[in-house]
C-alpha cells in the first residue's frame, strides 16, 4: 500500500465507524504520521496547536483500534495498515472484495503476498468445547452428505453452511458425526445449542471467554487482552456449530425472520459471510436465515444442505435395533415415515410394544402416530 492507499483505507475505516470522512486535520495527522513527522511538526505544517493535533490523533487511534481489533497508535499506524492488508489479501486471494466491519475493500490489481492462509492445526494448541454436542449412538448411511459437507468445509473453505430439514430427520446427528471426523483440522471447535435465551450478546460473551481462556493456556501472558470476537475467527481456524438456530426465528412468520431481540444475528452472520477470516460456521435448524437463502447461489463462501430421510437400508437398520427389522412390509413403513429416523424409532417402539405382527393387521395406508410424535408434529 502506498501513502495514498493507506489514507484511503483509513478514511473508509473511519467512515464506517463515524459516518463521516476524514476532515483536513485528521488527514494531515495521518499523512504526517506516515511521513514520520512528530506531532509538533504536523501542528506547524497545519498551523494549529500541538495539543489539538494530539487530541485529533488520539481520537483517530481509538477509532482505528476499535475497528481493526488491535492497538493502533502513532508508532505502529503504518505497520498495522500493512499487516491488515496482508491478512486481507492472503485470505481472499480468489475474491474481489471483502469487508472490515462494514468497510468494503476492493481487490483492484493488487497481488496477495504468497503466505499461507492458516496455521496447521496442532493437537497441543487445539481447543474443543463440545460439551453441548449430543453423544453419538448408532449411525447409519449419510455418506454422500458427509462427503459434501467435508468438501465444502475443508476444501472449499466455505465460511457459512446451513444444514436444514424437519425435526427428527437427523441434522444434529449428522453434524455430530461430521465434527468427530474433521475436528482435528481446526484449532478451535465449539458446539452451541441455541435456545430461547441465546442472544448474540450472550453468545459473544461466552465465545470471547472461551477464546481468551484458551489463549491464556497457550501463551505465557497471564492476562492476554481480549479481542473483538471476529478477530479470533481471523486469527485461528475455528469450526463453530450453532444447533437449533430456528430458536432465533419467529414462528408463524415466513421462514428465517428473526425474533425481536435476535436481529443482531443478521449482521453477525453477514460479517461471517463477507469478512476475511479462516473459520467456518455450521448453522443447523428447521429454517435458515433469509440472508443465507438469498445468496446461496452467488456466493461461494456459503452453502446450504437440506437433509432428507434415510434410505431403506439405513431405515431397516434402525428398525432392527428395535427388534422389528424383520416385519414383512418394512420398506413400505420406512417409505411412509419418509425415512425420518426419529419417527422410525418412535413407531418401532410402538410396534414392539403392540407385538410385531400388528403391522400386518393394519390397512396399507394407516399411519401409527405414537404420542411423542404428536408433540413433535405439533411443533
Ligand atoms: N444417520 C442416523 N443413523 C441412526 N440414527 C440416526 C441417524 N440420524 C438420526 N438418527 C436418530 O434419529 C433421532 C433424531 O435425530 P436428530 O439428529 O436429533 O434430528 P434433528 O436434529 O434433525 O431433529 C435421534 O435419536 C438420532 O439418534
Ligand atoms: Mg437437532
Amino acid at each position: 500500500m502506498n501513502l495514498k492507499e493507506m489514507l484511503k483505507f483509513a478514511d473508509e475505516i473511519v467512515f464506517a465507524k463515524t459516518g463521516q470522512h476524514l476532515d483536513d486535520l485528521q488527514e494531515a495527522v495521518l499523512r504526517g504520521t506516515l511521513q514520520r513527522e512528530t506531532y509538533k511538526e504536523i501542528a506547524k505544517d497545519f498551523d494549529c496547536s500541538e495539543s489539538r493535533v494530539r487530541e485529533v490523533g488520539s481520537e483517530l487511534w481509538r477509532i482505528l483500534s476499535e475497528q481493526l481489533g488491535e492497538e493502533v497508535s502513532k508508532s505502529n499506524f503504518r505497520s498495522s495498515m500493512e499487516r491488515f492488508q496482508v491478512s486481507i489479501y492472503s485470505n481472499v486471494a480468489q475474491e474481489e472484495s471483502v469487508q472490515i466491519n462494514s468497510v468494503n475493500v476492493c481487490g483492484e490489481a493488487r497481488h496477495p503476498p504468497n503466505i499461507p492462509n492458516s496455521h496447521p492445526p496442532n493437537q497441543e494448541t487445539s481447543h474443543h468445547d463440545l460439551s453441548e454436542m449430543p453423544e453419538l449412538g448408532a449411525f447409519y448411511d449419510r455418506t454422500p452428505e458427509l462427503e459434501t459437507l467435508t468438501t465444502s468445509i475443508l476444501q472449499q473453505r466455505c465460511r457459512l453452511i446451513a444444514l436444514t430439514g424437519i425435526s427428527g430427520i437427523g441434522k444434529t446427528t449428522l453434524a455430530a458425526q461430521l465434527v468427530q471426523q474433521i475436528k482435528d483440522e481446526f484449532e478451535y471447535v465449539v458446539w452451541c445449542s441455541l435456545d430461547a435465551s441465546s442472544t448474540l450478546a450472550k453468545f459473544e460473551a461466552n465465545s470471547i471467554q472461551f477464546f481468551s481462556q484458551s489463549e491464556k493456556q497457550d501463551s505465557l501472558a497471564t492476562n492476554p487482552k481480549t479481542l473483538p470476537l471476529i478477530k479470533y475467527f481471523q486469527k485461528h481456524r475455528c469450526l463453530v456449530v450453532l444447533d437449533d438456530i430456528h430458536n432465533l426465528f419467529s414462528s408463524g412468520e415466513l421462514a428465517g425472520k428473526y425474533k425481536p431481540g435476535y436481529e443482531e444475528y443478521r449482521s453477525f452472520f453477514k460479517q461471517i459471510e463477507t469478512l476475511s477470516h479462516q473459520s467456518c460456521f455450521l448453522l443447523i435448524g428447521w429454517e435458515q436465515p433469509r440472508e443465507v437463502t438469498q445468496v446461496k447461489n452467488q456466493n461461494t463462501s456459503i452453502r446450504t444442505l437440506q437433509l432428507t430421510g434415510l434410505d431403506i437400508a439405513a431405515g431397516r437398520e434402525i428398525l432392527r435395533d428395535y427388534g422389528v427389522g424383520e416385519i414383512e412390509n418394512y420398506s413400505a413403513l420406512i417409505h411412509r415415515y419418509q425415512g425420518n429416523p426419529l419417527w422410525l424409532k418412535s413407531v418401532a417402539t410402538l410396534i414392539q410394544e403392540l407385538g410385531g405382527g400388528v403391522t400386518e393387521l393394519l390397512p396399507y395406508d394407516t399411519i401409527l402416530l405414537p404420542e411423542d410424535l404428536k408433540d413433535v408434529l405439533e411443533e
